[in-house]
């Protein structure tokens, strides 16, 4: 498929479930998403700029998380659909002008050069084709020792509590998704980009690769979904 298809279906895909998003990632995860991102949200750090870059922010959940934990701070939260980012609007009014919302594409930044502190990017990096060419675009916008802060889920190709997991995301969450938000589509592309994805191993050292001179990893909820933090050289 070529890139401006790709970009098209997930915009597409996802301003059509834009208005359920938030209780269908709530729902479906029993809630623990909530706390994945606070989790990715510790690592962030604000540095001298004070500025964070929320990549793929979706309804925002990421960005209120930094703005919570780090008052002083400023995010751009970036997004190439609209319907997503004017749906979290609501839940930033605490934020003031602390947060500035952004329709763009994550593989062409519109940021100047080493320009934040720390990117993060929750359940967006799997969505973006190549991922080659945001990883560039994260490195140039980022300080020297600047931060990339990524939470995605697992490949879904090794069995996670028995095995009940798996068929959870192969089997019940479509179904779910699809009888929530009525899209047909919804929720078995999400199971079909977990497993088209790379482990939590090939994913650090694409990361690695990409530029990044110290990455790390861990799992949550026995791996589930996973934290990989790479960090940009002090230069
Ligand atoms: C699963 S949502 C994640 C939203 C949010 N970060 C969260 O934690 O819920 C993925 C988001 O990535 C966005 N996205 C996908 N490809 C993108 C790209 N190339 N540039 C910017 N945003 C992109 C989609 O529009 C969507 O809002």
């Amino acid at each position: 498929m070529n890139r401006a298809r790709h970009s098209r279906l997930v915009a597409e895909y996802f301003s059509s479930i834009a208005g359920w998003y938030d209780f269908l990632n709530h729902f479906l995860s029993f809630g623990q998403d909530i706390y994945w991102r606070k989790r990715l949200v510790r690592h962030v750090r604000t540095g001298d700029t004070g500025l964070v870059l929320d990549l793929a922010a979706g309804t925002m959940d990421v960005t209120r998380e930094i703005l919570k934990k780090n008052p002083q701070s400023r995010v751009l939260a970036l997004d190439y659909t609209l319907p997503m980012l004017t749906r979290g609007r609501n839940k930033m009014k605490f934020a003031g002008t602390k947060f500035i919302p952004v329709q763009a594409d994550g593989r062409v930044l519109p940021a100047p050069d080493e320009s934040v502190d720390s990117v993060t990017i929750a359940f967006g990096i799997r969505n973006i084709v190549p991922r080659s060419e945001a990883y560039r675009e994260i490195l140039r916008i980022l300080k020297p020792g600047g931060r990339l802060c990524v939470l995605e889920f697992g490949s879904g190709k090794s069995r996670i509590w028995g095995g009940l997991y798996n068929f959870y995301l192969a089997r019940v969450l479509p179904l779910l998704g699809r009888l929530i938000s009525r899209d047909k589509g919804a929720y078995t592309y999400l199971a079909e980009t977990i497993k088209g994805f790379p482990d939590s191993y090939e994913l650090a050292m694409e990361i690695k690769k990409a530029g990044f001179s110290r990455v790390f990893y861990y799992p949550l909820s026995s791996g589930i979904v996973y934290i990989h933090v790479g960090e940009k050289a002090a230069g």
